[in-house]
């Protein structure tokens, strides 16, 4: 796409069918614009009402284990720093989708979720006393004193690039709440009922965030296929987690984290890389780089995947299934308080799709 800014009004040289049942770009921003908007109404309601807990009085800091592993306070210390960074994760990304309405009040509550994420897990180390007060702020100080930029400098790359790295913070969580539960090998004293609540909090909002990213993702590989194909294959082959050439303690955290099957490559070809391309119906990534090198061999005029190599490279038919129930989620949503009435965001089927 040009621009994620929707167009004001729809010329009508603009309305579908245009030409051969082609979608404009512009008329597909705004189905997408639409759609997350409505998505996002959608996403705040329910955040609201399942996951609207409070960093201090949430959970019983007085009772967290005192006696943690050198491994696991690492681990602590590092999901903190990589939390911390939330001013530029929020700032800069939301420089980027500002004009869109969707994307940049998302941004904005993804913002004090993820804020709530970096006070979390400073309480889990101070309480833990893994780290000193002292310690810990004066390793608050250094580690701020450097900026995060942003990984990509287009929103599409952006958003997939955020799709697979919720799902990475997710895996992250998830696992230190299966140490905190006593279910890994050789860290059985690190059980700990405080932290097994405080992971899986944690991680519940990741998964809602890897949800919604995903779901938006999905919008634009319908109406922006190839496009979309493209910044999966690039994201996946230059990912990184966010603040890993920030922290001078890197590597040791990345250590206790691979040590304790929390995080490390392993983790992230399996629970991160495969489980993503599942999401958007991707075989493997051999199959997403064949199919779009065969389909760039003949694009046609308006860069769309008429070619039949295109249609091999992923699940069509779970894709447009996966668009039509988020519209059925979103028009459930919009109908609870009458904006079926109104406004409501609508599904326009793109006509290049042709599932087999
Ligand atoms: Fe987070
Ligand atoms: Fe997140």
């Amino acid at each position: 796409m040009n621009s994620i800014y929707p167009p004001r009004e729809i010329i009508e040289a603009d309305r579908p069918p245009r030409p051969a049942g082609v979608l404009s770009r512009s008329y597909r921003d705004r189905l997408i614009e639409r759609g997350i908007w409505g998505l996002y109404r959608w996403y705040t309601a329910r955040s609201q009402e399942t996951r609207n807990w409070n960093v201090d009085l949430g959970f019983d800091w007085r009772n967290i284990k005192t006696t943690f592993s050198p491994t696991v306070k690492q681990i602590l210390q590092g999901f903190f720093a990589v939390e911390q960074y939330v001013p530029d994760y929020t700032g800069k990304a939301l420089d980027l989708v500002r004009r869109s309405h969707g994307r940049a009040h998302f941004q904005i509550r993804w913002g004090s979720e993820e804020e709530k994420h970096a006070d979390t897990w400073w309480n889990a180390v101070l309480f833990s006393k893994s780290r000193t007060p002292e310690e810990l702020s004066e390793y608050k100080d250094l580690i701020i004193k450097k900026e995060w930029e942003l990984p990509w400098e287009d929103p599409l790359h952006i958003l997939i690039y955020t799709v697979f790295q919720e799902r990475a913070t997710q895996l992250n969580y998830i696992n230190m709440a299966k140490i905190a539960a006593g279910q890994k090998a050789g860290y059985e004293d690190d059980a700990c009922p405080v932290l097994l609540k405080v992971a899986t909090a944690i991680a519940t909002d990741e998964a809602a965030h890897y949800n919604f990213f995903l779901e938006s993702a999905r919008l634009h590989m319908y109406y922006y296929p190839l496009e979309t194909l493209e910044a999966i294959r690039d994201v996946i082959q230059h990912f990184a987690m966010p603040a890993q050439k920030l922290l001078p303690d890197w590597q040791a955290f990345f250590e206790a984290a691979y040590k304790a099957a929390v995080y490390g490559p392993r983790e992230y070809a399996r629970d991160v890389v495969a489980v993503g391309l599942q999401q958007f119906g991707i075989e493997s990534r051999k199959a997403l780089e064949d199919g779009i090198k065969r389909t760039r061999l003949v694009p046609d005029e308006e860069g769309q995947m008429t070619q039949s190599a295109i249609w091999e490279t992923f699940d069509p038919n779970g894709i447009v299934r996966d668009v039509q129930r988020l519209y059925t989620k979103i028009n459930g949503f919009e109908a609870k308080f009458g904006m079926d009435l109104i406004d409501p965001t609508q599904f326009v089927p793109n006509p290049v799709w042709k599932p087999v």
